[in-house]
């Protein structure tokens, strides 16, 4: 079990653009308590690098496009996201990057919990001994 998968959501098009439903619990694997975005990236910047304890979330990259990159100590994956109908589910201990943020880049995250600065593991060596046994 890796812990990370890309889902392809329903993309309803027409000549007045494009729509795209995601609900919890139905389209995702989570229910939805909060959800964030991130913008304006600098060039070159590398976000992330932590992993979570027990908080599972869908990356969405609306416009533009971005890398990321997921591992655990058994495997490591790079994804990229450049459409709005593509999510990438990212499950408990998986480390994550994101980069390669295009300029107009904006990167929808949903998660399935409110934000909690104890859940995050922040050093790649405290990652790997807690996870190592996970995989
Ligand atoms: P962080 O999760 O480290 O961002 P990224 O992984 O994209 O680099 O969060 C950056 C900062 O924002 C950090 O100080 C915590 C704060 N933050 C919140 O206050 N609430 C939130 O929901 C999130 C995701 C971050």
């Amino acid at each position: 079990m890796y812990n990370c998968e890309l889902l392809r959501f329903m993309n309803i098009t027409d000549k007045q653009g494009n729509l795209t439903p995601v609900e919890g619990n139905r389209d995702i694997p989570i229910e939805i308590k909060r959800i964030y975005y991130i913008t304006n990236v600098e060039n070159g910047a590398i976000r992330g690098y932590h992993a979570h304890r027990k908080l599972h979330q869908v990356l969405i990259c609306l416009k533009g496009s971005v890398n990321i990159k997921t591992l655990n100590p058994k495997e490591e994956h790079i994804y990229k996201l450049d459409n709005s109908y593509t999510g990438l589910y990212i499950g408990p201990y998986i480390w994550r990057e994101m980069f390669d943020f295009s300029d107009d880049a904006v990167l929808l995250v949903l998660a399935s919990d409110y934000y909690d600065e104890s859940d995050y593991i922040r050093d790649i060596d405290n990652y790997m001994k807690e996870a190592k046994h996970r995989f």
